[in-house]
């Protein structure tokens, strides 16, 4: 491991605002094949134990650097924001920030998205935002937006709640505007092209760009965004993978190499 990670990883151990659970802690071995999972301490107790006070909480699923949930956090003082990801030293650069800046309502948890329902109660989540998740062509399970993962969801976001979804990925878009019909759940709002067409959309979906949205804009490509409550159980979409993987072209995988306009 490199030496600029390792130090981010130690320095990581002294933030305050970060939670770094291991696996063991929320994975029981049965030995039965599937995902079994323990309650952590932490469950049901964010508002009280973390923020010290019971405000609305908002996730962001796959912050990566936590760019949605600092900016968020300063923004509405009225909600608790917790940015989610399993990988430390992109949490490290959110929650140095957050730590230097005092900034009380905001927290990361770094741990696999499917282990969340080991960290928050029914009910104790008010919106979750997915920013730039990775389209998973080849899986659709694995896709942060798909009907398993939204059963997970289910489980702790409070009836009403909003999902959004902003991505570069037009088949991650499509897939889950597919994904939202297939339930009959509302789209709350909806754009192919945030930044070029007057959809009346949240201010700040337009007025926030994560790390990794200004690379895709940097190398042109449209931002779609996409918002819903699912309060109805999801179903399997309709969903023609062919055509919208070919439309996708030869996009890649979130590296930091350029990938090709189509
Ligand atoms: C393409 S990056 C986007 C990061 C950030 N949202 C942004 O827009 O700059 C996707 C992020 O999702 C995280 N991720 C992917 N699958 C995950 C999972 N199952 N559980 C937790 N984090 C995950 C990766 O570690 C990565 O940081």
């Amino acid at each position: 491991m490199g030496h600029d990670k390792l130090r981010k990883f130690a320095e990581n151990e002294t933030f305050s605002c970060l939670k770094q659970p291991s696996s063991e802690d929320v994975l029981l071995k049965t030995g039965e094949p599937g995902l079994h999972l323990q309650d952590h301490p932490l469950k049901g107790r964010w508002g009280a134990d973390v923020f010290g006070n019971d405000k609305p909480i908002v996730l962001e699923l796959g912050c990566g650097k936590g760019d949605y949930t600092v900016a968020l956090a300063e923004r509405f003082s009225d909600m608790n924001f917790i940015g989610v990801d399993i990988k430390g030293a992109r949490l490290w650069r959110g929650a140095k920030y957050v730590t230097e800046n005092k900034i009380p309502n905001a927290a990361f948890l770094r741990t696999r998205v499917e282990f969340l329902e080991a960290f928050f109660a029914p009910g104790e989540v008010a919106e979750i935002w997915l920013t730039f998740s990775d389209p998973q062509l080849k899986s659709p399970s694995s896709r942060l937006s798909s009907p398993e993962f939204l059963r997970r969801y289910r489980r702790f976001l409070a009836p009403g709640g909003t999902v959004h979804l902003k991505t570069d990925s037009r088949f991650l878009h499509e897939y889950t505007k597919a994904v939202i019909k297939a339930s009959g759940n509302p789209v709350l709002a909806c754009s192919a092209d945030i930044y070029n067409d007057n959809t009346e959309l949240p201010p700040v979906v337009r007025e926030i760009q994560t790390f990794y949205e200004k690379m895709f804009l940097a190398e042109g490509f449209p931002i779609t965004y996409v918002a819903f409550t699912p309060d109805k159980e999801p179903a399997a979409p309709d969903f023609d993978e062919k055509f919208w993987k070919q439309a996708e072209g030869g996009r890649r995988s979130f590296s930091h190499a350029p990938r090709k306009k189509q």
